[in-house]
């Protein structure tokens, strides 16, 4: 073959050095975590071939709020039902508490679910340990309650429509679900690095708000004994002053978060945080659910993962707000999806099917087609095709989302 110079491997090798490539400064500059552990040494996460050292001045090494030299005098969040002050608190310390979120009775449900699935699965060889504790994955197929806590539904959250709103305060209409699961805090764990949750985007900071919003499910009271979120308030501005791609200076102290059972945290993608190292001798859930903008990639691939029954008992808005609802700029499958917006219910972005067809072994997919192509191959039943019969009979169902 006769290749222009051009293009060979060799001609772009020699033209893409370093000083030729415009963004490269820039996406491998490691911010905002280079400047922030080169200022902040002691945030430096732990070895985990070596005990955990405690009186050392580390991040793990802290108290709550209220206890803290550095921060007992300042106005943090308290749990509050006032919507006014978790939108403050929001703004201004990156992260909010709602007081009974879950009321006494869905918090005890939520709890016992999930000691009983971890032992579960310990039994059964497929529980997830990490280096803090024990994670419950993929949640909406472990129990009704968590596909509930993803629609905001308040049979399962009580405070689900305060919730709602604030994420849609937050994230713009439309936003999905990014993951829920369970993080345990077992004892004797290690503390979790610090590190903001939408950092897949960085060094982009997105600074004018989150493009990532994590609402925390508090079942058990937490403090700091047993694991609570190691937090840094407010640190979510000084990152974004540091701006994307800046430099971050010296950072206040961590603390402990300290909540009673029953207690939702919202928090900014953009907050330093991390699972608290465990000093008691009973493990310390939480769950967290991250949402995102729809066109986002989600962390749990629920496409794959969901469970045929819950999806066929899936309302849809939980089909929504599990990315089955595609839209112009996410989840197109051949295309079907192109020019949908993404609202609950819409026919045009109904990807079920195409899942359907999956499980039940009939996805036909468009492949290489011609004038020549056999009477059989172009009479096939292609579930594309199937599926904008169904849109052009369906009418849109449920407005806006
Ligand atoms: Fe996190």
């Amino acid at each position: 073959m006769n290749i222009p110079k051009a293009f060979s491997r060799e001609h772009v090798e020699a033209n893409s050095g370093r000083e030729h490539q415009p963004f490269r400064e820039f996406l491998r500059s490691g911010e905002p975590y280079r400047s922030m552990l080169e200022h902040n040494p002691w945030l430096q996460p732990p070895d985990l071939s070596q005990p955990l050292a405690f009186g050392v001045g580390r991040y793990w090494d802290t108290t709550t709020a209220r206890a803290h030299p550095f921060w007992r005098d300042y106005d943090l969040p308290l749990a509050t039902q006032d919507i006014h002050r978790l939108r403050r608190d929001f703004v201004q310390w990156g992260y909010c508490l709602i007081q009974d979120g879950l009321s006494p009775s869905q918090c005890d449900a939520f709890l016992c679910r999930l000691h009983e699935q971890a032992e579960g699965e310990r039994l059964a060889g497929v529980q997830q340990d990490t280096p803090y504790g024990q994670y419950v994955n993929t949640l909406i197929n472990k129990g009704p309650m968590f596909a509930g806590c993803i629609t905001q539904d308040p049979e399962y959250v009580q405070a689900g429509p305060l919730i709602e709103q604030l994420i849609h305060d937050t994230l713009g209409p439309g936003w999905i679900c990014h993951s829920f699961l369970a993080n345990g805090a077992d004892p004797g764990g290690y503390p979790q690095g610090l590190h903001i949750d939408q950092g897949p985007l960085a060094p982009w900071l997105t600074e004018q708000a989150p493009a990532l919003v994590n609402t925390m499910y508090i079942p058990q009271a937490v403090n700091d004994r047993n694991g609570g979120t190691l937090l840094i308030p407010g640190s979510h501005n000084k990152l974004i002053a540091a701006g994307s791609g800046g430099k971050v200076g010296k950072l206040p102290p961590t603390i402990n978060l300290e909540a009673d059972a029953g207690t939702i945290m919202i928090f900014d993608g953009r907050l330093l945080h991390g699972t608290g190292a465990n000093r008691t001798d009973r493990r310390r859930f939480v769950a967290t659910m991250s949402n995102v903008k729809p066109w986002m990639r989600t962390q749990e691939n629920w496409v794959i993962s969901t469970a045929p029954d819950v999806l066929a008992n899936a309302s849809p808005k939980l089909l929504h707000r599990l990315g089955l609802q595609a839209l112009t700029y996410g989840s197109t499958v051949e295309g079907f999806g192109l020019s949908a917006r993404g609202r609950v219910g819409d026919p045009w972005g109904a990807i079920r099917q195409f899942r359907d067809a999956i499980d039940q072994g009939s996805y036909e997919r468009v492949r290489m087609l011609s004038p020549e192509s056999s009477q059989q191959d172009l009479n096939r039943p292609y579930t594309v095709a199937q599926a904008m019969t169904a849109a052009k009979k369906a009418p849109l169902t449920e407005p806006g989302s």
